[in-house]
């Protein structure tokens, strides 16, 4: 028998103050479950409502590309900078020290290389793995109007149901072919093919003509990946007006550990994406920070 509880005071049960129902900040993701909301709030950033994800999961149909010869090496010191790493399984166990606090998005689509048709992917990762690795979404590549058009969106489709069952929310990856024009009107259709079948947010690229009618038309968060290697003007510039135009974050890869100094970029990067910071005074920024480390 428990014993009786006298001092329950009327006063202690607080009846005059209504218990605070949080309005979930991400477009989009109001109907999710608790996990799937904690797990993109280690994503995004609850205060800034977006997220500086590291991509640096080329490897898995690229190899050791420019810049990822050795990650250990050259992408750990970007680490505490990012708010989230994307990357492959591999890299994660055999690089990745477990007692990072920062959060996963797993690349779970493979099978192609640059070698054959890049399309031509399947779902490249257990569930079971997923959860075992603790990961906070899982990517997968979506080709629209590529060959293997309807395989990547069924892939994309299948890790959104498995993912329902444990809370684990979906990336879809956007990838364009060689021959296909960037433009928003392609990027409208392939956020929207995405979003329609449930992915929770999706990574596509920035166009400067009609960004906005891109992030407008999809329901749940974009975030912009950022291509080749330009100048790093040009890649703040780009993060920019992504941001300004309705991204909700940047999932780069390239201009930050290609570029000269890849800690100062990324924290450049960063504060574009959470403070606003205008691209001018972001590159000040990234020329101060290469420079004190001289
Ligand atoms: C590879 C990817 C990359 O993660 C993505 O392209 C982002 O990297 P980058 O900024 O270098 O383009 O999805 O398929």
């Amino acid at each position: 028998m428990p014993e009786a509880d006298e001092s329950g005071e009327a006063k202690q049960f607080h009846a005059e103050v209504p218990q605070p129902a949080e309005k979930f900040y991400l477009k989009g993701s109001q109907s999710l479950d608790w996990g799937m909301k904690n797990r993109l709030a280690r994503i995004f950033n609850p205060l800034s409502g977006r997220t500086v994800m590291l991509a640096f999961d080329h490897g898995y149909f690229q190899g050791p590309t420019t810049g990822l010869e050795r990650i250990d090496l050259a992408i750990l010191p970007l680490e505490p900078y990012a708010d989230t790493l994307m990357l492959t399984r591999g890299i994660l166990r055999s690089i990745v020290p477990p007692s990072s606090q920062k959060s996963i998005v797993l690349r779970v689509s493979g099978g192609a290389s640059i070698l054959k048709e890049l399309s031509n992917e399947e779902i490249a990762v257990d569930i079971e793995d997923a959860v075992r690795l603790n990961v906070c979404a899982m990517a997968v590549q979506v080709f629209i109007g590529g060959e293997h058009e309807k395989q990547s969106v069924i892939n994309m489709t299948k890790m959104i149901d498995r993912g329902m069952r444990y809370g684990i929310p979906t990336l879809a990856v956007t990838a364009v072919g060689k021959d296909m024009k960037r433009d928003a009107r392609y990027f409208r259709l392939a956020t929207r093919i995405c979003a329609e079948l449930g992915a929770h947010y999706v990574k596509t690229y920035y166009v400067p003509e009609g960004f906005e009618t891109v992030t407008a038309a999809c329901p749940v968060p974009i975030v912009i990946a950022g291509g080749k290697k330009i100048p790093e003007l040009d890649a703040l510039t780009m993060a920019y007006r992504a941001i300004q135009e309705g991204a909700a974050g940047v999932d780069m890869g390239r201009n930050i550990f290609q570029a000269e100094a890849p800690v100062a970029m990324i924290q450049a990067v960063r504060a574009v994406v959470h403070r606003n910071e205008k691209p001018e005074k972001a590159l000040e920024l990234y020329h101060s920070l290469k420079n004190k480390k001289k």
